[in-house]
């Protein structure tokens, strides 16, 4: 399956599956191309490093539908089947998603349905529970809250800080997100009202 990344940052989670993928543990997915929304995001290098094409499209001051379009437009273009969402920091719209109903995976870093949105860390030492953690997802309309494919958990202790426990957590964002994309595109996960369940070998 063709699979295209979408990215706003640093591209850890890409470089992520870059590496799984080139070790052989994704075998039914081709990381066609990346797509980034700011123009100074690191996952930029690891593209080009890997010979995997980049577009840039700006989304400052852009209607969110003009820069659905664009994007559109590119994952047609390129009849991207699957969409993987590593670390994009902007909200698809319904006709976006719904073009690609069951097709779009996110990595969130907590223990969804807690601590959705764009400051999980904050929030987890804010709300002083003794776990937090990563989730993989489908990606639905809302915001974090699609159908969870897998999650991996990690205690919180009470002297963690928000940079400690993303330290923390990264690693396993690291190890599920491929994993995720692995059984996506081996076919192998069914939705159900709402809830995954995973196929045996
Ligand atoms: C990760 O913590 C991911 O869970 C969240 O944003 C961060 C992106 O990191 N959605 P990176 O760009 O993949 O390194």
């Amino acid at each position: 399956m063709e699979v295209a990344v979408l990215a706003s940052g640093r591209g850890s989670n890409f470089q992520s599956i870059i590496d799984a993928s080139s070790r052989g543990e994704i075998p039914n997915a081709n990381i066609k191309l990346l797509i980034v929304n700011e123009k100074n995001a690191y996952a930029i290098e690891r593209a080009k490093k890997h010979n995997i094409p980049h577009y840039l499209i700006e989304s400052k001051n852009k209607k969110r539908s003009d820069f659905d379009l664009e994007m559109l437009e590119i994952l047609h273009e390129n009849r991207i089947d699957i969409i993987v969402l590593a670390g994009f920091m902007r909200i698809l719209s319904t006709h976006f998603v719904n073009k690609y109903k069951n097709k779009i995976i996110n990595i969130h870093p907590s223990l969804l349905p807690l601590f959705p949105g764009a400051h999980a860390h904050r929030e987890t030492i804010k709300a002083g529970v003794s776990e937090s953690g990563c989730t993989v997802h489908f990606v639905d309309d809302g915001v974090d809250t699609g159908p969870i494919i897998i999650q991996k958990s990690v205690p919180v202790n009470r002297n963690d800080t928000e940079e400690t426990l993303a330290n923390k957590i990264l690693p396993l964002e690291h190890q599920i997100f491929p994993k995720a994309l692995d059984l996506l595109t081996s076919r192998k996960l069914k939705i159900n009202k709402g809830k995954v369940t995973i196929e045996a070998d």
